[in-house]
């Protein structure tokens, strides 16, 4: 079992501005997870919030679960100390991905505060981010 877990705003992907984020859904990353997850024989959960605390909360259950993750903090990346304090719990993978790259847009996207303590960052592929940071959880998991 991954977790895919996402912050704010992902679920108006499709209708948020699609020049930065492209034109898929948030329904078509919700297929497109759980058809990677079943090429890779892993059983994909994936969610979306726009609240903190309940982000917290869903990493505080993948800590106390040992469960992979693959984590879109979204805006919460670049300020949030209290969602990098819960990542840093973690005892199995966890991989920060992001839609864009973020290292080529405004400077206060430059800083990610959970990058620290997660296992690798993937960044700039759009919704393939997500597909190659499941292949890397894949082979991290089968691997430690
Ligand atoms: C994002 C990048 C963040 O800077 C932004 O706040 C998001 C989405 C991405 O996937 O490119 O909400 O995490």
């Amino acid at each position: 079992m991954i977790l895919v877990l996402n912050g704010p705003n992902l679920g108006r992907l499709g209708k948020r501005e699609p020049g930065i984020y492209g034109a898929g859904t948030y329904e078509d990353l919700v297929q497109l997870c759980h058809e990677t997850g079943g090429k890779l024989g892993h059983d994909v959960e994936v969610r979306q919030t726009d609240s903190e605390a309940e982000l917290i909360g869903w990493i505080h259950e993948a800590c106390d679960g040992r469960i992979p993750v693959v984590l879109n903090p979204a805006a919460f990346t670049h300020y949030s100390y209290a969602l990098r304090d819960a990542i840093a719990q973690r005892t199995a993978p966890l991989i920060e991905v992001h839609i864009s790259n973020p290292a080529a847009r405004e400077e206060f996207r430059h800083t990610s505060v959970v990058a620290g303590v997660a296992s690798g960052t993937i960044a700039g592929f759009g919704l393939q981010s997500y597909v190659l940071a499941l292949h890397a959880i894949s082979e991290m998991n089968t691997t430690s």
